[in-house]
Parts: structure tokens; sequence; C-alpha cells
């Protein structure tokens, strides 16, 4: 008998949401109940690709915005056989940031409409759920000082939300906002709840491609 596929589960949401952290938990969560789970994250910072990344976001290196743009995708193409073979051999991935990141943070710079940014993911292994934390700019703030990186200021995480609230309304992407101002503990068994029942009916459903 064939082996029941994994599925594909997403976190998405603005910095100091804590999709890291939930990322973890979450994956440790699902193993522990005997489902088999892994974390990925994008970008995924050790291929070749991924270095160039980096080192543009740690502001090492300057490149494009297309350019770059381009690169996020590439960064996610590259592991499209890995994740693929995953999900057949029925482990379930847990991604931090995926196409949407893609999509909601370089349309939050000038010149770039959403249709454009979206092109080059078209086709990619779709997320049988999307979770979006949600957390307001005021109770990001409290959360602490961003960090060093390129697009770590308010102004442009604020762009960058309103960005992911109108890639929300994409009916064909199975949307989840989740409230992450609760406890780490409340938004951890709130996703868990959502990622059990995607795992369920996962098994009985081919995987999708992203569409434009
Ligand atoms: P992180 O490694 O802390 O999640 O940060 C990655 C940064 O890269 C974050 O600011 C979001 C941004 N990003 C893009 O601009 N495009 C993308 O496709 C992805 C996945 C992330």
């Amino acid at each position: 008998m064939a082996c029941k596929r994994g599925a594909l589960i997403v976190l998405e949401g603005v910095d100091k949401a804590g999709k890291t952290t939930q990322c973890k938990k979450l994956v440790h969560a699902l193993q522990q109940s005997g489902c088999p789970a892994e974390m990925m994250r994008f970008p995924e910072r050790t291929t070749t690709i991924g270095q160039l990344i980096s080192a543009y976001l740690e502001n090492k290196s300057d490149l494009e915005d297309h350019t770059v743009h381009l690169l996020f995708s590439a960064n996610r193409w590259e592991l499209v056989p890995l994740m693929k073979k995953k999900l057949e051999q029925g482990t379930t991935l847990v991604v931090d940031r995926y196409a949407f990141s893609g999509v909601a943070f370089t349309s939050a710079k000038p010149g770039f409409c959403l249709e454009w940014c979206m092109k080059p993911d078209v086709g990619l292994p779709k997320p049988d759920l999307v979770m979006f934390l949600q957390l307001s700019p005021a109770e990001a703030a409290l959360r602490g000082q961003f960090g060093e990186e390129r697009y770590e200021t308010s102004v442009f995480q604020r762009a960058v939300q309103q960005k992911f609230e109108q890639l929300m309304k994409d009916p064909s992407v199975n949307w989840r906002a989740i409230d992450a101002s609760q406890s780490v503990e409340d938004v951890h068994e709130n996703i868990t709840t959502h990622s059990l029942n995607t795992i369920d009916a996962a098994e009985n459903l081919p995987l999708g491609e992203l569409c434009g």
C-alpha cells in the first residue's frame, strides 16, 4: 500500500510574531504524537543561493531588487525535489516563511506589484495550510528592538503587514489567522489543532501547486 503523504504547513507573519519558536514547538509536538515531521525555513541560507541572500540581508552586499526577489524564489525552487520526496515519504513539513513572505516583502518596496512578485513562485508545492501569526505593530514593539538585518524597521514591517493582509484575501490558499498576542502555549495549542486537522485531510488529497 502506498504511504500516505505528509502535509505542507507554513507559518508566516511579521517579525517578532514568534514564527520560529512556534515552528519548533509544532514539530516537537507532532513528533511526540508519532507523526513524522521536520522543520524547514526560507531563506535556506546554507546553499550557494542562500549565502548570496544571507549576505544581502546582513547588509554585506547589495543586490538589485528584482534580482534578489528572483534569488529568494530560486532558493525555494532548489529545495522542491527534497520537499516533494519528504512529503511523499509521509513526513509533514513545517516551514518557517515561504512564497508569501517573498511576495509581501518585495511588493512592499516601491515600484513592485503583487502580480509580478507572485510569478516566479507559480508551480511551487502549494501549502495545505498557511497560518499567519497576527501581531499589531504596537505589540511587536513591546517585544523589543528589531535586529540589525535589512527590512527590520517598523516602517517597512508595517508596509509588509499590509501586503500580507492583501494576500490573505486569496481564497485559493488555505489561510488561518492566528492571534499571536496570546501566550506561547495558547498560540501553540491553536496551531497544533489546525495542523492535526490539516494532516488528516491532506493524507487523501494530492499535493497542489501555487497559482498566480
Ligand atoms: P529570517 O531568516 O529572520 O526569517 O529573515 C529573512 C528575511 O528575509 C526577512 O526579513 C524576510 C525576508 N524574506 C524576503 O524578503 N523574501 C523571501 O522570499 C523570504 C522567504 C524572506
